[in-house]
């Protein structure tokens, strides 16, 4: 076997589901993953071979996954904040006509390049804190042209900066105006036009709905996900945000990826995620931001044994929060995970819940070499501290940025 382009060595590995009891070597070559194994097995000779570094037992992890964000939109809604802190609801500002539909102005009326050069900096927040794989939705246009516009932008920030991009169609998040009262009406539209065009130029890797009071019923998601489908396009959901509409249950029979928020999820939702092998995803950003009191079913989704990812939720309205650390810790003091779930959360569930878990979120032989080291070797350090520049390197694809 030829020499690895680089050799970690002393390194205190968090492989994504779990931390090795010894000191650790992993091998780098072409961007892969080659071997994982104990300092104790590595000869003197393959030791010579190729570069070599040492991390002085400081913790490696994979690339972190944000494997829910709205990172591209335009405007802000720092004044719905206020409105909301003097007590209007989530809710009644949507119904107003403000919330989503608010950025779906402001995102319709901005260029692709304004929403690139908006959304860069939110992007390398997040990269700068570790994070090699991002999904971005669209969601903020709701006209076929404007939903293929804020795609364009995400996969053009993917081809612009060292991180991959997977992109979900958001189509079916509020009902535009010019579909006022006709929402079985738009979603025709979404099912007909939208995704079929986007599936046509490769824009969207998965398709995803709100499925809610304040967005579309069970039988339109149905709809959206067998149009997805016909695509050859993967599905997620909006679900259970604000009540338990069932959309979750139905998500994970029509094969959902992920369901994500989950606050209002019973028993019988999360019996269906299990058997048909669908992630949950929590966002605590929104929970906070909502001021949420209901917590996501943690210990129903532990015993059932169904993964969960964990994610910024990125956006606007309900989480204006860049930082996937901060997730970290949220997770922890609000719904109550260990350190190690959320960073599973982060990693090996975040891929999951992308249909990715084959490719990264995990330090594994054949996997990409996208990879974070710490400046310490306690893997819940990354859960319990916030705002301290922890990173120490982070690799993309085998390459240090
Ligand atoms: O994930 N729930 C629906 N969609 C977003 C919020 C979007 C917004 O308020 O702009 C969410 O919370
Ligand atoms: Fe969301």
């Amino acid at each position: 076997m030829s020499a690895p382009d680089r050799l970690w060595i002393n390194v205190t590995l968090f492989d994504g589901l779990n931390t090795a009891a010894e000191p650790m070597v992993v091998a780098v070559k072409n961007g892969l993953i080659e071997r994982v194994c104990p300092m104790s097995e590595l000869s003197a000779s393959e030791r010579e071979a190729g570069e070599v570094f040492d991390a002085e037992c400081r913790l490696l992890t994979p690339g972190l996954v944000d494997c829910h964000t709205h990172l591209v939109f335009g405007g802000s809604r720092a004044g719905e904040f206020e409105a909301r802190l003097e007590g209007q609801s989530y809710e009644a500002i949507a119904r107003a006509g403000g919330g989503i539909l608010s950025t779906v102005r402001a995102t319709r009326v901005a260029s692709e390049d304004e929403l690139f050069a908006s959304a860069l900096p939110r992007l390398e927040a997040l990269m700068s804190e570790g994070v090699t794989t991002v999904e971005i939705k669209s969601g903020y246009g709701l006209t076929v042209e404007d939903e293929l516009k804020m795609l364009r932008v995400a996969r053009r920030l993917g081809c612009e900066r060292p991180v991959r991009v997977v992109t979900t169609l958001l189509g079916a998040h509020a009902l535009p105006p010019e579909y006022k009262d006709d929402a079985d009406g738009y979603i025709e539209l979404v099912c007909h036009r939208m995704i079929p065009a986007a599936a046509a130029e490769g824009l969207a890797d998965a398709v995803d709905v709100f499925c809610e009071g304040i967005g579309f019923s069970v039988a339109q998601c149905q709809r959206v996900y067998a149009a997805a489908k016909a695509h050859g396009l993967a599905i997620k959901g909006h679900t259970e945000q604000l009540s338990n509409l069932g959309g979750s249950a139905a998500a994970a029979h029509a094969g959902a990826l992920s369901v994500d928020h989950i606050e209002y999820l019973d028993e019988a939702g999360v019996k269906a995620l299990a058997e048909a092998g669908t992630v949950a995803t929590l966002l605590p950003g929104a929970f906070y931001m909502l001021r949420e009191t209901k917590v996501p079913p943690i210990e129903l989704l532990r015993r059932y044994g169904v993964p969960m990812a964990l994610a910024t939720d990125a956006n606007p309205g309900t989480s204006p929060i860049f930082s996937l650390r901060l997730m970290l810790n949220m997770a922890c003091t609000l719904f109550r995970l260990t350190p190690l779930e959320a960073l599973s959360g982060v990693t090996a569930h975040g891929a999951r819940a992308l249909g990715l878990h084959q490719q990264t979120g995990r330090i594994a032989p054949g996997l990409r070499a996208d990879l974070c080291l710490w400046n310490t070797s306690n893997p819940a350090e990354l859960a319990y501290s916030v705002g301290l520049p922890t990173l120490a390197r982070r690799v993309f694809a085998g390459n240090s940025h």
